[in-house]
C-alpha cells in the first residue's frame, strides 16, 4: 500500500497529524521565530516577524492537509442550513444543461460530468431586486479542490464577501455559488473539470433569469469567464524554473504544497495530462497554448490584483499581457509589493489589504 493510501486510514492519519502538530509547536515554531529575527532573513525586509512565522505555519498546515487529503472535511454541507435557509441566505440553484455547449460540453461528456442542482448563499440584505440594481457575484478560491461559499466558511470566503460589501457601499447584496469541488487520487475521482464552470454558469443564470438582475454589458462569457480565468493557476509547468516566481517566491507564499500536482490531477479526471499545458480553459496563461490570444475578446472591464511576493506572480504577468492584447484599456492590473497570495483575505496582511480593497473600490465606482 502506498504511503498516501495509508494516510487516508485511521489511526495512521490521526497519528500523523498528532506528530505533525507536536513538531510544529515544539520544534518548528521556535526555530522560525529565531530565524526571522534578523530582518534580512525574512522573505521581504518589510515583513514583520509575525507575518513571516504565520506564513510558514500556513504553509506547513497546507502540506499536512495535502498529505492526509483532509480538504474535503473543510466544506460545510448546505443541508446544515436547510432548516434555517432564510436566515442563512441559502437557496438552491437549478441546473442549466441548455447553456452547456461546444467544447465544454465535450469535456463534460468525456469526464462524465452532468449539470446538477447546487446550493448558493446570499449575503447582505434580502430585498427583491430594484430596477438597475447591481450586485456582487462572488466565486471563491481554493484551487477547485477546497473552500466553500457558506456563511461559516472555515477558509474565510464568507469574510471576503462581507468585506467586499463593506468597502463598496453601492452594493447591498452579494451572492456566492457552492460550485462542486474536484477530488482525485488517492481519493476516488469526483467532479472533474468542467463541473465548477457548469455550476458557475447556473449561478449566473439564476441571478439573471430567476432573480431578474440585468446583465447589462456583461454577457455570460464575460462575467463567468472572467472569474474562471482569474482562478486558473497556471496548471501546467510552463512557468516553472529557477528564475520564476514559483521558485523565487516559495518562501513568501504558502501554496507550495499544491504544486505537487494534486489539484490538477483532480481537475483533469479522464483528460490526458497534456491538457494542463494546452487547454486554455485550464491554463489561459500557459506558454504552450497553440493560440495564446483571443480568449479575452468581449470581456467586461476587469481588475486583476496580484501579490508581488506570490508564487503565481509570473503566470499572472503572462495573463495580464494576454488580457491586455484582447482588452486594451478595459484591463486594470495591480501588483502589490510585498504581498502574498490572496492577501485581501488576511486581516494580518495590513496595510496592503486595506489599500488593496480601497483601490478595487475606487476602480469599481469609476467603472460601474
Ligand atoms: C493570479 O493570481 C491570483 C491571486 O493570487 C490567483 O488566484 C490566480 O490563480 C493567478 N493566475 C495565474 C494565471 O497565475
Amino acid at each position: 500500500m502506498q504511503r498516501s493510501q495509508l494516510l487516508l486510514r485511521q489511526p495512521f492519519k490521526a497519528l500523523y497529524l498528532l506528530y505533525f502538530y507536536f513538531v510544529l509547536l515544539l520544534v518548528k515554531l521556535p526555530f522560525w521565530i529565531l530565524t526571522s529575527l534578523p530582518r534580512s532573513w525574512r522573505p521581504r525586509p518589510s515583513w514583520t516577524v509575525f507575518r513571516t512565522v504565520f506564513l510558514q505555519t500556513m504553509d506547513a498546515v497546507m502540506e499536512a492537509m495535502v498529505t492526509t487529503s483532509t480538504y474535503t472535511m473543510l466544506r460545510v454541507d448546505p443541508q446544515k442550513f436547510a432548516k434555517s435557509a432564510e436566515t442563512n441566505g441559502l437557496v438552491w440553484v437549478e441546473p442549466t444543461p441548455e447553456l452547456i455547449v461546444g467544447d465544454i460540453k465535450e469535456y463534460a461528456t468525456k469526464n462524465g460530468v452532468t449539470p446538477t442542482r447546487v446550493a448558493g448563499y446570499w449575503y447582505g440584505d434580502r430585498s427583491s431586486p430594484l430596477p438597475e440594481e447591481k450586485i456582487i457575484y462572488e466565486l471563491h478560491g481554493g484551487a477547485f479542490v477546497f473552500g466553500d461559499a457558506s456563511p461559516v466558511s472555515y477558509l474565510g470566503n464568507a469574510g471576503l464577501c462581507k468585506e467586499m460589501l463593506r468597502h463598496n457601499q453601492q452594493f447591498s447584496k452579494a451572492f456566492q455559488i457552492e460550485y462542486r469541488l474536484s477530488q482525485g487520487p488517492p481519493l476516488p475521482y469526483e467532479n472533474p473539470f468542467p463541473a465548477a464552470l457548469i455550476d458557475a454558469v447556473a449561478g449566473y443564470h439564476y441571478l439573471v433569469k430567476v432573480m431578474g438582475y440585468k446583465p447589462s454589458e456583461h454577457p455570460l462569457n464575460g462575467g463567468v469567464g472572467w472569474w474562471w480565468s482569474r482562478h486558473q493557476l497556471n496548471w501546467g509547468s510552463s512557468h516553472f524554473g529557477p528564475e520564476s516566481s514559483v521558485t523565487t517566491n516559495r518562501r513568501s507564499d504558502f501554496i507550495g504544497p499544491f504544486f505537487g500536482g494534486y489539484p490538477i490531477r483532480a481537475m483533469l479526471g479522464a483528460l490526458p495530462p497534456s491538457e494542463a499545458d494546452t487547454n486554455a480553459w485550464l491554463s489561459p496563461a500557459s506558454k504552450y497554448l497553440r493560440k495564446p490570444s483571443g480568449w479575452f475578446n468581449g470581456f467586461p472591464p476587469s481588475f486583476l490584483i496580484v501579490g508581488e511576493a506570490e508564487m503565481l506572480r509570473d503566470s499572472n504577468r503572462t495573463l495580464r499581457e494576454r488580457m491586455a492584447v484582447d482588452m486594451g484599456e478595459r484591463l486594470t492590473y495591480l501588483e502589490v509589493p510585498g504581498a502574498t497570495h490572496i492577501f485581501l483575505s488576511f486581516t494580518w496582511h495590513e496595510p496592503e489589504r486595506t489599500e488593496g480593497f480601497n483601490k478595487v473600490a475606487k476602480w469599481l465606482s469609476a467603472t460601474m
